[in-house]
């Protein structure tokens, strides 16, 4: 009996369903006959092979550019490139292997296309000839209204589209060429989360507050209220509409596979809440997940219906710590899995995207992308 490479590479990344995998050698071995000790050989080698694929202790960075911070975002396109980081600095970068590094890719200011100081406002008195010379690098948030920046990302894959979210020019989208995105819906105080769901190209936003903005977020004693709200934005008649209101420390959104409901992070509640979009339930919320800490930001995970939630877990009562986690959760709100992100450790609010058998985890805090494999 013959078991190419590529089905056991398969096999094992299906989600690790090891019952599939065994199923499906049994079924091979049934029609070839061939002997039940080499059924057992191959059974180990699967079983082994996803013990030791599952558990992501390998680390490794990807470096952004000197003096550049913030990636709280990390996606890929269509044709898997990436990831596209947003960074404080107001660009979106695009990894290019170990040997290029992060490259321009977007950017979300029009100011940015500035050559002369005349295009600035005179009271910040800048005297340097060009915006990307006094952008780049930086992470002064009184810079963001001529530098922008964007949060968060999505892809539409039908159109190969990049959607931004950006704290000072809201929400933006920018072709495969990268460039300048076009605003296509402004006015808010701090746009952060993102979710595109291709198939409709509807796009899910958060809105962090109605009463405070990115930059009162650093002010000394600040505290997040309960106006933050859940928004859907429709490319047909590019309005946006409002699903939820009243989220405290709202994060990053996730549209199910399946595209029935969305799952909205409250970090500062402790709870997932899950706004039904189709179904007997349309147009309603619940409470999804309570007890899994206070979770930033949740993504599609590779396998149907599952998804990655970043949570800060408290893991000792007093003194009070906590430690940033990812969490593989499904539809029924199980936990499957639990990834410690020991580097990112009073980094708060992380994102953690799986790819091709890799978990990149960004932050607001971090210099680089961490990257963890088996
Ligand atoms: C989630 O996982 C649990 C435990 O494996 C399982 O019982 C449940 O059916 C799963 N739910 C979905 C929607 O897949």
């Amino acid at each position: 009996m013959y078991i190419s490479e590529e089905l056991k590479a398969n096999c094992i990344a299906i989600d690790k369903k090891i019952n599939e995998c065994l199923y499906f050698i049994y079924m091979v071995a049934m029609k070839t006959n061939c002997s039940l000790l080499l059924v057992d050989l191959i059974v180990w080698f699967l079983l082994l092979g996803n013990v030791l694929s599952n558990d992501y202790t390998t680390f490794k960075k990807l470096v952004l550019p000197p003096s550049v911070t913030g990636p709280e975002s990390a996606v890929f396109d269509r044709g898997g490139e990436g990831p596209y980081v947003a960074v404080a600095d107001g660009r979106i970068l695009k990894w290019q292997g170990p040997t290029t590094g992060f490259l321009d890719f977007a950017f979300t200011s029009p100011n940015r296309l500035c050559y002369f100081v005349s295009c600035f406002q005179p009271q910040l008195s800048l005297s340097v000839s060009t915006t990307k010379n006094i952008c780049d690098g930086t992470n002064d948030l009184k810079l963001g209204p001529i530098c922008g920046r964007p949060v968060a990302l999505s892809f539409n894959y039908k159109t190969s589209d990049l959607y931004i979210t950006d704290a000072f020019f809201g929400l933006l989208v920018v072709g495969f060429n990268g460039g300048l995105a076009t605003q296509l819906s402004g006015g808010y105080k701090y746009l952060s989360g993102i979710d595109v769901e291709s198939y409709t190209g509807n796009v899910y936003l958060t809105d962090a507050s109605l009463t405070y903005g990115i930059r009162d977020m650093t002010k000394p004693g600040f505290k997040p209220d309960s106006t933050g709200r859940l928004l859907k934005y429709d490319p047909r008649t590019q309005r946006v509409t409002v699903l939820l209101t009243g989220l405290s420390g709202v994060g990053g959104p996730s549209v199910s596979s399946d595209r029935k409901y969305v799952l909205v992070p409250e970090y500062m509640n402790n709870q997932i809440q899950r706004h039904w979009l189709q179904g007997p339930k349309k147009d309603t919320n619940e409470v999804f997940l309570t007890d899994c800490g206070s979770p930033k930001n949740i993504k599609r995970a590779a396998n149907d219906g599952e998804f990655w939630v970043a949570v800060e877990k408290l893991v000792q009562q007093s003194p009070v710590s906590s430690e940033p986690h990812g969490l593989r959760v499904n539809g029924s709100a199980t936990v499957l899995q639990t990834v410690p992100l020991p580097q990112f450790l009073n980094m708060a609010h992380n994102v953690v995207q799986e790819s091709n058998d890799a978990l990149y985890v960004g932050s607001s805090h971090s210099d680089f992308v961490g990257v963890y494999t088996n």
